[in-house]
């Protein structure tokens, strides 16, 4: 397939990054949870506005219902923390990003079962409602069924994958900028 394919060799390597600089921190402790939640929290509700809006997004199942900028303000709120502010997204403007960027937020949800379970087995007690969000829905599954009908282009698929780096690169910025202003 071809859509998929490029969005996973153009972001592998972003991912581990991504992967890397959260476990910097220990996710089982209260400031790394709470660094995670804020790092989806800058970005999260931005993106879910954008795609609402965005035709495209609307074809995709269930969409309304994949939406986590609530559970996440809910979890924030359970540690004493508020939404941050958003962080600078211009890259949306281009509507044919809509595949890209869902691959990057509906992949979001994969490693969140793993998450769960490491937060479980540390008998850490956070609130958890985002890393659960769509648990048994079949998101990711429904997912790949809808990017395999998405326009499969070499124009397409270049903008998706760049919309996904970009994305990537978002939230790598906002981790980065974080652990900054801790220093
Ligand atoms: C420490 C944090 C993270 C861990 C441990 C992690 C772990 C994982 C794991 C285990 C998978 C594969 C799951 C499976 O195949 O069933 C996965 C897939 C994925 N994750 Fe992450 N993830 C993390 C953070 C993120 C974040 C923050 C994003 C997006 C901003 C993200 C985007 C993706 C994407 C797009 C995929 C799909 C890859 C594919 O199959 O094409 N991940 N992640």
């Amino acid at each position: 397939m071809k859509l998929l394919s490029a969005l996973r060799e153009g972001t592998t390597h972003l991912h581990g990054n991504l992967d890397r600089l959260v476990s910097e921190r220990p996710l089982a402790s209260r400031d790394g949870y709470v660094r995670f939640l804020s790092m989806h929290a800058r970005v999260i509700p931005a993106i879910e506005r954008w795609l609402l809006k965005a035709p495209e997004f609307s074809g995709l199942p269930l969409f309304q219902e994949r939406m986590r900028s609530e559970v996440l303000a809910e979890d924030l709120k359970a540690l004493g923390h508020a939404l941050p502010s958003p962080v600078p997204m211009s890259f949306l403007n281009a509507k044919s990003s809509v595949a890209g960027i869902c691959y990057v937020v509906e992949g979001s949800r994969l490693g969140a079962a793993h998450l769960c379970t490491l937060l479980d087995r540390a008998g850490a007690d956070f609130p958890t409602a985002f890393l659960r969000h769509g648990h048994g829905r079949g998101f990711w599954r429904s997912f790949l069924a809808w990017l395999a009908e998405q326009d499969h282009s070499s124009a397409a698929t270049e903008r998706a994958t760049l919309s996904a780096r970009q994305l990537f690169g978002a939230y790598l910025g906002v981790l980065e900028m974080h652990d900054d202003d801790r220093k």
